[in-house]
């Protein structure tokens, strides 16, 4: 059995993923339905948090997640997901959807959120994760907001 690594970068774990917005994927008015852009952010926020422990984690919490423009069928959806903070058993990492309508190379921010995972032994219980290796000022400024709202739940 391989060893889990003391430390990861965030650049080790980051995912990206590229959907397009089919007519099965809409709602009645024509746009991406919620539950669907909902279930593509969690794959790959699960996907980023599976490469940083080494195991598949699960989905504890999902914060902040802020639709802020439609997405319309044809549309290309790129997902990005980073890990902003590892904690003894739980990663916070965070996803940003962007859409490019078909014919424009400009990509808009269409969707962020938050997501907590935890990294749970064959008990349920969780088991520790790496740390994440703050290597950039945006990697510090990440994790310290990290710490804040990880604070702010416990006090929640
Ligand atoms: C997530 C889960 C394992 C936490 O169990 P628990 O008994 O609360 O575990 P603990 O109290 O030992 O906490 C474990 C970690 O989870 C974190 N956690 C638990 N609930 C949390 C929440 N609501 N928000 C953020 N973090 C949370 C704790 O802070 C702790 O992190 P740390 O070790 O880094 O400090 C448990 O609630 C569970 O299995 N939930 C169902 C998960 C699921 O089915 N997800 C959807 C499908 S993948």
């Amino acid at each position: 059995m391989t060893s889990s690594p003391e430390a990861l970068s965030p650049r080790e774990s980051e995912t990206q993923m590229t959907e397009q917005v089919l007519p099965q994927h809409a709602n009645v008015l024509g746009t991406a339905f919620g539950g669907t852009i909902m279930g593509w952010i969690d794959i790959c926020a699960a996907i980023a948090a599976q490469r940083h422990c080494g195991r598949v984690p699960v989905t504890a919490f999902v914060d902040n997640l802020h639709f802020k423009v439609p997405i319309s069928v044809g549309d290309v959806v790129s997902i990005h997901g980073r890990l902003t903070q590892a904690f003894r058993t739980s990663m916070e990492v965070c996803v940003r959807v962007t859409r490019e309508r078909p014919g424009s190379r400009d990509p808009v921010l269409s969707v962020e959120a938050l997501l907590v995972f935890v990294n749970v032994g064959e008990n349920g219980k969780g088991l520790p994760v790496p740390k994440l290796l703050l290597e950039t000022d945006e990697d510090r400024s990440l994790a310290a907001e990290a710490d804040a709202r990880r604070s702010a739940r416990k006090r929640a």
